[in-house]
């Protein structure tokens, strides 16, 4: 092990509470002119609400009926019976909690049409090291060559700084099959500070799925059709409390991806208990059989300004050699093999497009199983 770190000490600290603000929404209306695409997007959105929430960070949750969530304005999902595991929570039985979409939202975005998808890219990989990642940089650990099913890990929950409105800083596992920049097929899920597309600097849960390597499907969270959520708890792009401190007190968060062996669909459980919903597997074409690679890890965004690196942190915004308490970490990493069993992944490696700036740390105990620390602070002298 590389890093002394007596883990067993720490296990007793940890929290897994996460509490997704809800409370009461008040009337809105919005006598301001925006464009008609405008106002037409968020009626397709904003679906027609049963009882509607104010949260303390500003986000309005609407309970949508679950049969009238985004999912089902797709035409392959018009008479899907919902996977239903279980219901219960805030919102009333039988509805969903949907982040309501502003208009300021959809304004803030490029395009009507680019709201709520990830911008054009050929996203890195483990891969070679692209002359144009759009500034795109990764520290991550992957796992590929064989069939995957799933995936489950834990990750400590941070809030960092991201310098410029444009850029982000997530943190998640990505399941995926197919050609990066062609047709790659992806399911995301994490979470992450993504200005552009909520209005603010919170540290938010998400998912995301592209059939097309990012190119005209998929989208965050339920922003278009696509994922169908079960869950009546958890709202997708709600925001993330309590968060890990430096040196303090550490949160974690748990996700576990799993593909369905009857019925194909792929699965989220958040939290160890939050069966949030599934994608179906005909949104996907290789995904649809299983997942060649599995990546777990930060990606940022560095729009250089000035000629300089940007300094909008990975994780926890140090790096990897600082430990626990300082440095942001995955731990427990499992893939679901083709057995449907859930089992420490073979031959784990690493990749990072800028190792003076953010870096990833592998290393395998009892306590942990396989984990990783990585992250960092962004410009520093050896990343000017
Ligand atoms: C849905 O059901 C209707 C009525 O039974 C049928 O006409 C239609 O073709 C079905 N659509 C799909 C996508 O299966
Ligand atoms: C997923 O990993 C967490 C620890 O990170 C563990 O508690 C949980 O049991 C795992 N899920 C399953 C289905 O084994
Ligand atoms: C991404 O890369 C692939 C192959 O490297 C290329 O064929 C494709 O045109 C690129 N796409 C974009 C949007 O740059």
């Amino acid at each position: 092990m590389v890093l002394s770190l007596t883990m067993g000490e720490h296990v007793s600290r940890w929290r897994r509470l996460m509490i997704v603000f809800l409370a009461l929404m008040i009337g809105l209306s919005c006598a301001k002119e925006f464009p008609k695409d405008v106002r037409k997007h968020l009626k397709r959105l904003n679906k027609p609400a049963v009882k509607s929430i104010k949260s303390k960070d500003g986000d309005v949750i609407d309970c949508v009926h679950i049969s009238q969530q985004p999912a089902f304005d797709h035409p392959y999902l018009k008479n899907h019976t919902i996977q239903l595991w279980h219901l219960n929570g805030r919102c009333p039985e039988n509805t969903i909690p949907i982040r309501r979409t502003m208009e300021d939202d959809i304004l803030r975005a490029s395009s009507v049409k680019r709201y709520g998808r990830k911008k054009h890219r050929n996203i890195s990989q483990p891969r070679s090291v692209g002359p144009d990642q759009n500034g795109h940089e990764h520290a991550i650990a992957y796992v590929k060559g064989d069939k995957y099913y799933g995936a489950n890990t834990t990750m400590n929950v941070w809030q960092p700084k991201v310098q410029q409105r444009n850029e982000f800083s997530v943190s998640q596992i990505w399941i995926m099959a197919g050609s990066f920049g062609v047709d790659l097929n992806s399911i995301e899920a994490g979470w992450q500070v993504l200005p552009e597309l909520y209005g603010d600097s919170n540290t938010r849960l998400f998912t995301y799925w592209t059939s097309d390597a990012y190119q005209s499907t998929g989208c965050y969270n339920l922003l278009c059709s696509g994922f169908v959520q079960i869950s009546s708890e958890i709202a997708m792009g709600a925001t993330i409390f309590p968060l890990s401190g430096y040196l303090g007190p550490q949160y974690d968060i748990n996700i576990l991806v799993w593909k369905d062996p009857e019925e194909g669909n792929w699965w989220m459980l958040f939290g160890n208990k939050y069966l949030l919903g599934y994608w179906p597997s005909f949104l996907f074409s290789y995904l649809a059989d299983s997942a060649s690679i599995i990546e777990w890890g930060g990606e940022i965004v560095n729009l250089e300004s000035g000629g300089q690196h940007t300094t909008t942190e990975m994780g926890s915004g140090h790096f990897p050699e600082e430990g626990y308490g300082k440095s942001s970490y995955f731990n427990n990493i499992q893939i679901v093999d083709g057995s449907n069993t859930l089992r420490a992944p073979k031959g784990i490696d690493t990749f990072t497009d800028h190792s003076n700036c953010y870096v990833v740390k592998t290393g395998d105990n009892g306590d942990w199983g396989n984990y990783f620390y990585y992250g960092g602070p962004g410009r520093n002298p050896e990343c000017p």
